[in-house]
């Protein structure tokens, strides 16, 4: 049986990966370490509050008495801790600084020190390539990270890959472009639209709506982190993309249209400032060499989490406060 540490667990990536993992093996156990900071929410891994093979601990990543107490005893440690909102870096950078790079320093000294043959799978981004008008970005690109939250996932990678070499740590770093489906915090694009349009309230759009994003639903990122977990090489970094790139106008546009709502909900708001235009992975790597490929298609995937939002309003109306109701641009958050 193995043991799995699961960091940030109880945000939107880390919850819908363990329950894929606990619904897919039988013989496996995960402990969930988070902070619970803003974007967590308990609930959604409650059906899992009394499975034995399920342990919840709340820590900081970045406490290393605690890091080094719980890496002891695990055999891998999937990393999604992270303040993860990039308005929010451009308003309180510090706090990325904290999470982003001291949480991950920290974890890589407690495997250093207390257990050097643990796997560890660090989920970084696909922005902290930068933007990119044609093509697509491959691993071993430069990194350019436009915002304080890219710039703190790409110092983090920086350190895995400095611990790889230096320590001979089993360390991978995965890349991923935008992820979509249930239980993402509704500040984000595609979960803001479905509520905002389920209410008929204006949905914010930033600038004129021609960033363009690759979209992959959650499922298949959490899949391709499952066989990175038993195929991945050691100090490798795998790119993780769907090939479903998609301006956000597009994207409100599919969502409005699949909701039945009109497009005059639609509402131009002041563009973030060094909003990157287009992010686009070459993901060739992760296909060619572990065979990995996704499920699901935007299409598809965008009519599931409509229908799941829809389906799961006592999820999100706790969480909506007036924030939400009241959009604003990047300056005041929402
Ligand atoms: N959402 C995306 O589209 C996307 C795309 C690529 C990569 N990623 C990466 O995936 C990871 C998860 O993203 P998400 O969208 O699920 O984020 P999220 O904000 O929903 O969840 C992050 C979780 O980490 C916890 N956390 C934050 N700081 C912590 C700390 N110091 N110690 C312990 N826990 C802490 C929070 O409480 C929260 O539960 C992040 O590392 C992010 O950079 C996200």
């Amino acid at each position: 049986m193995s043991k799995i540490l699961v960091t940030g667990g109880l945000g939107f990536i880390g919850s819908n990966f363990i329950r894929y993992i606990l619904e897919k093996y039988s013989d496996v156990e995960i402990i969930n370490l988070d902070a619970m900071k803003y974007g967590s929410n308990p609930k959604n891994l409650k059906e899992y509050e009394k499975d034995d093979r399920y342990t919840f601990i709340k820590g900081d990543i970045s406490d290393y008495d605690l890091m080094k107490k719980i890496v002891k005893d695990v055999d891998i440690l999937v990393n999604f801790a992270a303040e993860t909102h990039v308005d929010r870096s451009i308003s309180n950078p510090h706090s990325f600084l904290k999470s982003n790079v001291i949480g991950v320093f920290t974890i890589l000294e407690a495997i250093r020190k207390y257990n050097p043959n643990i796997r560890f799978i660090q989920i970084s981004t696909d922005e902290v390539y930068g933007d990119i008008l044609k093509g697509s970005f491959k691993e071993e690109d430069r990194l350019k990270p436009s915002s304080p939250y890219s710039a703190s996932k790409a110092a983090a990678d920086m350190f895995v890959l400095a611990y790889v070499r230096t320590y001979n740590i089993d360390a991978i770093i995965t890349r991923c472009t935008n992820n979509y489906g249930p239980f993402q915090f509704p500040e984000k694009l595609i979960p803001k639209t479905i509520i905002r349009a389920s209410m008929n309230l204006k949905v914010p759009v930033y600038g004129t709506g021609k960033n363009i994003r690759d979209w992959i639903y959650v499922l298949d990122h959490c899949e391709a982190i499952d066989l990175i977990i038993k195929k991945g090489e050691k100090g490798e970094i795998y790119n993780i993309s769907s090939n479903e790139e998609k301006t956000n106008l597009e994207v409100v546009k599919t969502i409005l249209r699949l909701m039945n709502k009109d497009e005059s909900l639609i509402e131009f708001v002041e563009d973030r400032p060094g909003h990157d235009l287009r992010y686009s992975l070459d993901s060739t790597k992760i296909r060619k060499e572990l065979g990995w490929k996704p499920k699901y298609s935007f299409e598809d995937g965008i009519k599931m989490t409509i229908n799941w939002y829809l389906n799961n309003k006592w999820w999100w109306k706790s969480i909506i406060d007036d924030k939400i109701l009241h959009p604003t641009p990047w300056k005041l958050r929402w």
